[in-house]
């Protein structure tokens, strides 16, 4: 083996890039991460609160991920031997990718998907199959059937995380009953939308639905994902590929009181979905937008040729949205996340002095 074998490997690494993270603007009005600001900032003291009186971080936790486990099985309602655990659905996505996925290996997915999972296929060399979205955001079925055959793996995020788009319930049960491969549902905005594929599950051996705490219950800190698959997978994903001890106690007890809290979140969620309204509502009243229907916590909109200076106004102003740029025949996107209603009442503001 060549002496500096590992310099050539940095170099191949330092050509892939990496995910993406905004950019970081102090004090800003934050909605640029899909994280959500709508749940008081008391549940989280609350639960971090008592979950430190039940933490003692001088052991390992073990045996507290059971504890977990039993409340997202009461919270999904799927039995505790179909349900794992990651460092976030980020680590769970990888996790899957790393040991099920190779050069050879091809998945299939749309065009934008999830960045995360874009790179980490980068990372690992694995080729893509990927469907991009109509002028209007929006995935035809049937391209995925067509494609379905070339492909060993299928990977949707259900809703689409940059564009807000999910296909009928029926659309994508009946593709998934065509496919013969591992199919990854990511679930990360499901509570915002119109259904959930945990269910399914119980009766497709080839389906794995990834959700997690950091969109609706407001836990992005926390870094605690959780996948539904059937029990084969999850014995073997929880006893052999994952880490031991792959979540913090702190993460494990505070998640544990946050599902038994699961009524504010439903609460916080129907909020948000009444301003995603107000939100698409407003942007559409500008000729120079055209905004996409979303059923997730964030709506996406182009610009056009104004996107940079909408984004820079908004920066100017202490507002942090994410700038994408083109995606497809659109030019200019921004994709907002929905805040509190001062948080997106500030947005529409700006917006408004800007263009009005
Ligand atoms: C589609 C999608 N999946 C997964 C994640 C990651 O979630 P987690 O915080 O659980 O790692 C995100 C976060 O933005 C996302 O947009």
């Amino acid at each position: 083996m060549k002496k500096n074998w590992f310099d050539e490997k940095i170099k191949k690494f330092s050509l892939i890039g990496g995910y993406i993270k905004p950019e970081l603007i102090p004090d800003s009005v934050k909605l640029d991460s899909n994280e959500n600001y709508v749940i008081s900032k008391q549940f989280q003291n609350d639960i971090i609160s008592s979950a430190k009186k039940n933490s003692d971080v001088r052991e390992y936790p073990l045996g507290r991920i059971d504890s977990l486990i039993k409340m997202i099985s009461k919270f999904t309602k799927v039995s505790t031997s179909m349900i794992g655990v990651g460092n976030g659905s980020d680590q769970i996505l990888d996790l899957i990718l790393s040991n099920f996925a190779s050069k050879q290996t091809k998945v299939l997915t749309s065009n934008p998907t999830f960045g995360f999972f874009e790179e980490r296929c980068k990372l690992y060399s694995i080729p893509l199959i990927a469907i991009p979205f109509s002028d209007d955001m929006k995935l035809n079925i049937k391209d995925f059937v067509v494609q379905s055959k070339n492909a060993d793996i299928l990977y949707l995020d259900s809703p689409n995380n940059p564009t807000g788009f999910q296909f009928s319930k029926t659309e994508l049960q009946k593709l998934i009953k065509s496919f013969n491969g591992l199919v990854i549902i990511d679930e990360a905005y499901g509570e915002f939308s119109e259904y959930s594929l945990a269910s399914m599950v119980k009766n497709q051996s080839n389906l794995i639905v990834v959700q997690t705490l950091s969109k609706s219950f407001g836990l992005a800190g926390l870094r605690l994902g959780y996948f539904i698959a059937n029990k084969k997978f999850t014995d073997a994903f929880m006893n052999i590929l994952q880490y031991p001890y792959p979540l913090s106690t702190i993460t494990i007890e505070s998640g544990i009181l946050a599902l038994e809290k699961f009524d504010i979140m439903k609460k916080v969620v129907n909020d948000i979905k009444i301003e995603r309204k107000r939100i698409i509502e407003t942007l559409q009243k500008y000729d120079s937008f055209q905004v996409f229907d979303s059923k997730a916590n964030f709506v996406l909109f182009d610009a056009h040729g104004s996107y940079k200076r909408v984004y820079s106004a908004l920066v100017e102003q202490g507002i942090s949205i994410r700038k994408l740029g083109k995606i497809g025949n659109h030019k200019g996107c921004l994709r907002v996340t929905i805040g509190t209603k001062e948080m997106n009442s500030k947005f529409l503001l700006a917006i408004r002095d800007l263009l009005g």
